[in-house]
């Protein structure tokens, strides 16, 4: 394409889209917000006028022949996500997709297949992999610089009080929507290797008064891949001390870690002690990530090269999450070819 700005219309005008839409609108100089649009047509008007775009819509089929429009970024509930983004897919339009891709490998197959037919770009929002940190570990594990990876492991723990309700939310939410991301951060850090096997328990354990509806909000799973090395992937809807999310590598020759749960590099003493303040909202630890990754899709729309996370990486993410449901439920490890 020799466009030099894209036009992006954002989908889902909720939490994680203002967000992103924030950034397009703000924060780019080769990208440009010209839509939004929710099924809440009253959402998208308020949000689309907040950040100083004229256009909103309720109407898929309104964005997906519009001419002008060039990609679409979705943050709409994940059962949608495989569907919405089939269809602007098949409308020529590159779709960067919130994760998870979608809730069957079937359903990532033929929107991956569908992209590939387009030859449009098709990004999914493992945003980890534009933190600096995670970017940086990757990097010097890439570089030889920790020898051979041995172990793994990857944590998500979601900022306390936890304030969800756990009789709206689907049971498996905290492999399909939590964890995803571990595990996208544990197969890129250790790539080319495979999954061979996968071992998940999980329980109720911060609302146990929902676990007869099949909450679950702790997890901790094991993985093995094909070139010897363990990993270790944990979730927990609240932690009271902060949003923490981090991972560690440690290979042959040495040790990779990243994240960090305190807010900046000052310390607090006083006559209580030394105090670090913490991250308390997952648009504020990774600020600079998810604009990194937006920043990511509107270069492959300009220039055709996707660098991002495709849906190959969406579908071996969901593999792990699937073979985790599998194993919880059997209460067996569960052999994979991932
Ligand atoms: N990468 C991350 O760190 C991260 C963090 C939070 C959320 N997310 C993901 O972002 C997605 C959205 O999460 P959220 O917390 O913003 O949800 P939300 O409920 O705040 O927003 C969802 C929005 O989508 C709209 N919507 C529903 N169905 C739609 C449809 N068919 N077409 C268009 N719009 C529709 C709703 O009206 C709502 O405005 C989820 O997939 C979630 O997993 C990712």
């Amino acid at each position: 394409m020799s466009k030099k700005i894209a036009n992006l219309v954002l989908v889902g005008a909720g939490r994680m889209g203002s967000h992103h839409a924030e950034n397009v609108a703000f924060k780019m100089a080769n990208a440009n917000l010209f839509g939004v649009l929710d099924m809440n047509l009253d959402g998208a008007k308020a949000l689309a006028e907040k950040l100083g775009c004229e256009y909103a819509t309720d109407s898929q089929e309104e964005i997906a022949n519009h001419p002008d429009v060039d990609g679409v970024i979705i943050a709409s509930p994940a059962r949608f996500h495989a569907s919405i983004s089939k269809y602007f897919i098949e409308h020529g339009k590159s779709v960067f997709c919130e994760k998870p891709a979608g809730l069957t490998l079937a359903e990532i197959e033929d929107v991956s297949a569908a992209a590939k037919k387009a030859g449009v770009a098709y990004q999914i929002g493992f945003n980890r992999r534009w933190d600096r940190a995670f970017a940086d570990a990757k990097a010097a594990i890439n570089a030889g610089n920790i020898g051979e990876p041995q172990q793994l492991r990857s944590l998500t723990r979601d900022p306390g009080p936890w304030g969800g309700d756990p009789f709206k939310i689907p049971t498996w939410t905290i492999f399909y929507e939590t964890l995803i991301h571990d595990f996208d951060t544990l197969l890129w850090l250790n790539e080319g290797a495979k999954v061979t096997e996968v071992r998940a328990m999980a329980d109720a354990l911060v609302r146990p008064d929902a676990k007869g509806h099949g909450h679950l909000d702790v997890a901790t799973v094991t993985l093995r891949f094909d070139n010897g090395a363990m990993a270790v992937a944990e979730a927990n809807f609240c932690a009271m001390y902060g949003y923490d999310v981090r991972a560690e590598v440690l290979g042959s020759k040495g040790m990779v870690q990243m994240g960090d749960v305190r807010k900046a590099n000052m310390t607090l003493f006083n006559q209580n002690g030394a105090e670090d303040a913490t991250w308390r909202m997952d648009s504020h630890i990774f600020a600079e990530g998810y604009t990194a990754q937006i920043r990511a899709f509107v270069e492959a729309i300009l220039t055709g090269e996707q660098t991002g996370p495709n849906g190959n990486d969406a579908h071996r993410a969901l593999a792990v999450a699937l073979a985790c449901i599998e194993s919880v439920q059997s209460n067996q490890p569960v052999a994979t070819d991932i």
